[in-house]
């Protein structure tokens, strides 16, 4: 249990929210252990319909905490993360997310797995893994260079440049971009109540179906990325470089 993930369920629909505004929602081993328990219990929960994912008008999340990450090289990571992205890749029910100002690492990774994405105009994705002395995660190695072709994902994986909501309506990787944030929300939110009157079988057949040509290989690619990521961050590298970041926002 954390107050730093709000878990709501309301007419069929999960909504799932980061709130730790203060830390621009980078995520704790809390923060996922909460959010893996509530969608393993969504899959088996028939009432629920859809799950909302968001953060707020102003940010979605910056990704893993880096104290987390250091203290990681050191101790290792437990098994929450994993959980958490196993659950979401696994969830057999329609995923819609909201993104608005940051959203950085997982934050922008995990709305490959999403069904439907919104974005704020004006939101900042980005995946600095290289920058942070890491390497790609969740699928992304894969996901992005078929989705954009291989000179654009290197430009956000190997570069690590950020790009905005509208880019990533362009590209592929949202829907649709809106003015704000509040209206992100708004559209998203309406957008996964209209997954709650659709049958729930045909409904997750039809994610099946799309799903399940890639899913082994998937599987194999996030073990192999999550294990040389576990690597990476016990390197002097990436010490050097999360410990620069952390020491520059001390400054
Ligand atoms: N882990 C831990 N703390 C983080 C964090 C993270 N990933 N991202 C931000 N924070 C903290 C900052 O240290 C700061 O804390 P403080 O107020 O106690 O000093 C607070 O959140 C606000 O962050 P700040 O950088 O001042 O906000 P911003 O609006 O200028 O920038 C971001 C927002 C998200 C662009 C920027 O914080 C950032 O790049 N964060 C790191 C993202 C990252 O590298 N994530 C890991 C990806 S693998």
């Amino acid at each position: 249990m954390t107050e730093h993930v709000l878990v709501d369920r309301a007419q069929g629909l999960l909504t799932l929210r980061l709130n730790r505004p203060e830390k621009k929602n980078a995520l704790t081993r809390a923060m996922y252990a909460a959010l893996a328990d509530a969608l393993e219990q969504a899959q088996e929960d028939a009432e629920l319909r859809a799950v909302l994912i968001r953060g707020d008008a102003q940010c979605f999340t910056a990704g893993n905490d880096l104290n987390d990450f250091l203290r990681a090289a050191s101790s290792g990571l437990d098994d929450s993360v994993m959980r958490f992205m196993q659950a979401l890749f696994e969830c057999r029910k329609p995923v819609v997310a909201a993104v608005a100002g940051p959203a950085v690492g997982i934050g922008t990774t995990l709305l490959l797995h999403c069904d439907l994405v919104y974005v704020s105009r004006d939101a900042r994705l980005r995946m600095p893994f290289v920058n942070l002395g890491l390497c790609p995660e969740y699928g992304s190695s894969l996901l992005l260079p078929r989705l954009l072709g291989p000179v654009r994902a290197a430009q956000l994986l190997m570069l690590g440049e950020e790009f905005s909501g509208e880019q990533a309506a362009a590209w592929g990787i949202a829907n649709e971009a809106l003015d704000d944030g509040e209206a992100t929300l708004a559209r998203a939110e309406a957008m996964a109540r209209r997954f709650l009157s659709l049958p729930p079988e045909a409904l997750a057949l039809t994610k099946r179906l799309m799903r399940d040509p890639d899913r082994e290989t998937l599987r194999r690619v996030i073990r192999t990325e999550g294990e040389e990521f576990v690597r990476r961050l016990r390197s002097p590298e990436a010490f050097a470089a999360m410990s620069a970041f952390m020491q520059g926002k001390k400054a």
